[in-house]
């Protein structure tokens, strides 16, 4: 049987956290679907064309190692403006949504787009300044040298043109749920999504 968790939200409100821990807690699969547009962006890095990458991702794409680099993520934002890009990743995402024995999907257009149906939808927000401390940390954790107004300007720089683009902006479904998670810590965002979650099941 299907069921389709969405889980939206802009860059570091904690989708990515929320999402393993939701599919892990109902045995789920999880995609993570900036992964695609990271990897789309990745390539055009090595000068190939937004589309022909999206036409060509492979699971090797996928796995490359440099995805979370902060270059990357703003090559990912913009092709994610291309709708030719958009639709080229649209079905493989579809599949995984509706395949049996439930999925989590993660990102800016599931709940309104990818899976308008889905049964459950979470649409994860924390202030700007609260994301940017977090993928501050996570980013020098990860050994990559930044500071934090950087971090900061990248994160307003991505809201802007994630809620700007006209094809798939990211904006709550009607029917999702928000979840601010500002002032909780990991296991409390984690337990307030199961929770909320746990009504649709
Ligand atoms: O979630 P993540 O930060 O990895 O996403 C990278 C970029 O990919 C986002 O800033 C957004 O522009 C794009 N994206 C998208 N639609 C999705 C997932 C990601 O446009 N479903």
């Amino acid at each position: 049987m299907a069921f389709t968790i969405a889980i939206d939200g802009p860059a570091a409100a904690g989708k990515g956290t929320i999402s393993k821990a939701l599919a892990e807690h109902f045995g789920f699969a999880h995609l993570d679907t900036g992964l695609l547009y990271r990897a789309v962006g990745r390539r055009t890095l090595d000068g190939t064309p937004a589309h022909d990458a999206a036409l060509a991702l492979t699971a090797q794409d996928l796995e490359a190692g440099d995805l979370r680099t902060p270059e990357v993520a703003q090559a990912a934002s913009k092709v994610a403006v291309i709708p030719e890009v958009r639709a080229a990743l649209l079905d493989f995402q579809r599949a995984f949504a509706r395949r049996d024995g439930g999925a989590v999907l993660d990102g800016r257009d599931i709940g309104t787009v990818i899976c308008p149906e889905a049964e459950a939808k979470l649409f994860v927000i924390a202030s700007a300044e609260v994301r940017a401390k977090r993928r501050f940390e996570e980013l020098r954790s990860a050994g990559i040298e930044t500071e934090y107004d950087a971090v900061l300007r990248d994160v307003h720089d991505r809201d802007a043109r994630d809620m700007g683009r006209a094809d798939s902006p990211l904006r709550p479904a009607e029917d999702a749920e928000e979840l601010d998670t500002s002032e909780l810590d990991i296991g409390e965002a984690v337990a307030r999504a199961v929770a909320m979650v746990s009504k649709k099941i």
